[in-house]
């Protein structure tokens, strides 16, 4: 396992920056700005009602459903980890916030809280990491009070650019060999990241009980060129603290030296390079 990266917090404000150029970084951030003002704007937010953020992790959703309560209902900031409910906390406290929030450590699987309690629950990438979706999900159906709303936002990495799309079997030893690695990774049943579309999350929201689930694919196509240094943060940074990098699920399939030279090829190959990829991913919008 990777050993880069020791906690979510890290990763939040790091690792997942990993690779990229300070003006992809601010791009990233605007993305994820308007990723929750997008759940935001499905959840119609009112100030007296009580609303989760599961998965909150630096508190993307939490700290604006706040503002947008005035304090005046309850936002919870529910993480399975307590590195996350300590980095927020520490931000109300050092901005005087007193009131109208709670924290709650506890996995998305099994939520500390009454049936029918909440009347909004918001989440981002925060399936992604979970192997097994239904019983988070039906979790969350639990907890809602009828009529109300689940709204998140999920990548579907299953449907990305994969790396062989783009590169070129002349220029890389192995190309067949690590494509089909490639394609048997990225449809691995145990694999949280991609075990699942958005076929299979309508289904756990049915099956949950959400009637006629809304959830909406956005496919993002990026451009950019490949800059010295993108290949190895590529390959070694970890999708998530504890999991292991791409590197390191490769080195299951193949010996060092074969991975090593591997990596060598792509980066020689795409380095300079202007590349097209596709990144997809499902809006969530559903009532109890
Ligand atoms: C990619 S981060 C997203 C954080 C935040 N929602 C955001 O949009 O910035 C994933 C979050 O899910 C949390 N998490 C992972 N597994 C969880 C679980 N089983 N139950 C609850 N939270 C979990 C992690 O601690 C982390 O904060």
């Amino acid at each position: 396992m990777s050993e880069i990266c020791k906690n979510w917090t890290q990763w939040l404000k790091q690792n997942r920056f990993a690779g990229q150029t300070p003006e992809m970084i601010e791009q990233t951030t605007k993305w994820l700005e308007a990723v929750r003002d997008v759940i935001l704007v499905y959840a119609e937010i009112m100030q007296h009602e009580t609303v989760i953020d599961i998965g909150c992790g630096t508190g993307l959703l939490a700290f604006k459903a706040l503002e947008m309560q005035d304090c005046k209902g309850k936002v919870i900031f529910s993480d399975k980890f307590q590195d996350c409910l300590d980095d927020c906390k520490k931000i109300l406290d050092e901005s005087g916030v007193t009131e109208g929030y709670e924290m709650l450590l506890s996995p998305c699987e099994h939520i500390a809280l009454p049936e029918s309690s909440v009347h909004k629950a918001l989440m981002r990438s925060v399936l992604v990491h979970i192997v097994h979706k239904q019983p988070a999900i039906s979790e969350i159906y639990r907890i809602l009070k009828p009529g109300g709303k689940f709204c998140a936002f999920e990548p579907v990495i299953r449907s990305n650019t994969r790396y062989w799309e783009i590169l070129d079997p002349m220029y890389i030893e192995k190309y067949g060999d690590f494509k089909r690695v490639e394609n048997e990774m990225m449809e691995n049943e145990l694999d949280s990241l991609c075990n699942f579309d958005e076929n299979t999350l309508r289904m756990n929201l049915e099956i949950a009980g959400f009637s006629i689930p809304e959830v909406k694919v956005q496919e993002v196509a990026s451009r950019y060129v490949v800059q010295a240094g993108m290949v190895p943060e590529w390959f070694n940074n970890p999708p998530s603290p504890g999991q292991p990098s791409t590197k390191e699920r490769y080195l299951k399939y193949f010996d060092e030296a074969t991975v090593n030279k591997y990596m060598q090829d792509v980066q020689n190959y795409l380095t300079g390079r202007e590349i097209s990829l596709r990144s997809n991913a499902v809006f969530i919008n559903a009532t109890k």
